[in-house]
């Protein structure tokens, strides 16, 4: 039966982590999958995981079945950390998934059980996983214009002119920050222009925060979030633990819908629990309950909040460094968009036969498209990448 598959390509994204493994060249530097790393290249366990990783150890004395919406505790602290005072509370859903793709594909299937011929405007570009996750889950994809890669800013107006012409109900993907690939956000007033067409349009926001706390702090980045929360009746969060807690291999996530009111938010928590049930039954706990610990504990949480600025703070540096470094190799060209990106993404702005010299002559690993995870960068290998940059232009 088997033997009717083509083997399948290699994904935009993971496919680097193993080849820039594979890569026997000392010199080599991975700008590849978006994960954090420390300046020594690193990813390790944050400080505050560990200590709450700890207090999980000594305090759990069970490991049943916690239930298909997850921890009650976890959800209620991400509903706050993601919406702040803007919750809902009667008519805001928000179940623990595994990871934020999870709760995409959860998003999803709810989508089309309420109607199968749900329309899903993404962005271009958007996430390289966005379109065969939702488009294979079977929602109807169609794009707006985003990244105006001439002037490397948002394209604002053409975006607002796409979303003008989309139909009632259309549903609308929007990055809430650190757009992923170009690390390009919309700004507050830009935020309430978009804020706008999909009152007058009648569109429902579907918001993917995979990054809170990356672009400027925990607060600012869910200003999408919550500006959107106070003008519709329906929309959809999609929120990750992924990087701002640093535990990508446990999957830690959640997705929230706002209901038009709570009767109709109590059908859509059925239909979640049920969807859940047919897809992968229950949530993993482990995660989720550091998350929950770290949230709702008052030390915990500022200790979090120390390390996730540094975080920051260290990405802002490369960018800085990188700019820098490129005046010096590469002075004719103009790399400020650099500074304007948030989190950890920014388009290089080469070309894809560019992108692929890089990588076979200096051993630089970077998406494509020319995505580049700034976290890759350290002090010690920033002169040999803005020297190999240079070299390929
Ligand atoms: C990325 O965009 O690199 C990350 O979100 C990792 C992934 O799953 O693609």
């Amino acid at each position: 039966m088997f033997e009717s598959l083509q083997a399948a390509p290699a994904d935009a994204i993971l496919g680097l982590i193993a080849e820039f493994r594979d890569d026997p060249r000392r010199k080599k530097i991975d700008l590849g999958v978006g994960v954090y790393r420390n300046a020594a290249g690193a990813t390790p366990v944050l400080d505050v995981v560990k200590k709450a990783e700890h207090r999980l150890l000594g305090t759990q004395t069970s490991k049943t079945y916690i239930g298909t919406a997850g921890d009650p505790a976890f959800n209620a602290a991400m509903q706050a950390l993601a919406f702040g005072d803007a919750a809902v509370d009667d008519r805001l859903v928000t179940i623990q998934t595994p990871g934020g793709s999870a709760s995409l594909r959860v998003a999803a299937g709810l989508l089309l059980r309420a109607r199968k011929d749900t329309v899903v405007w993404v962005s271009d570009p958007t996430w390289n996983n966005h379109v065969p996750l939702l488009g294979g889950a079977g929602l109807t994809l169609k794009t707006y214009p985003y990244y105006d890669a001439e002037t490397r800013t948002i394209g604002c107006d053409a975006m607002l002119d796409t979303l003008r012409a989309a139909d009632k109900g259309d549903v609308v993907l929007l990055h809430a920050c650190c757009h992923n690939p170009s690390g390009i956000d919309p700004t507050a007033e830009q935020w309430r222009a978009i804020g706008e067409v999909i009152v007058e349009r009648e569109l429902v926001p579907f918001i993917d925060m995979a990054y809170q706390g990356f672009g400027t702090d925990l607060n600012v980045d869910a200003f999408a979030a919550r500006h959107l929360i106070g003008l519709v009746p329906e929309l959809v969060l999609s929120t990750s633990c992924s990087k701002n807690f640093g535990l990508y291999r446990d999957r830690v996530g959640a997705m929230s819908i706002l209901a038009k009111d709570s009767k109709t938010r109590d059908i859509v928590a059925s239909q979640a629990s049920s969807f859940v049930r047919t897809l992968y039954s229950l949530p993993p706990d482990h995660g989720a309950a550091v998350v929950s610990i770290i949230l709702n504990d008052a030390e915990l949480r500022a200790a979090w909040i120390v390390e996730l600025d540094a975080m920051r703070d260290r990405l802002g540096g490369m960018r800085n460094l990188l700019q820098d470094a490129l005046k010096v190799t590469a002075p004719g060209h103009d790399f400020s968009h650099l500074l304007r990106a948030k989190g950890m993404f920014c388009f290089l702005g080469i070309s894809p036969q560019q992108v692929a010299r890089i990588k076979q002559e200096f051993g630089v690993y970077m998406v494509g498209s020319s995505r580049i995870n700034v976290a890759g960068i350290t002090p010690d290998n920033v002169e040999y990448l803005a020297k190999s940059i240079a070299a390929v232009l």
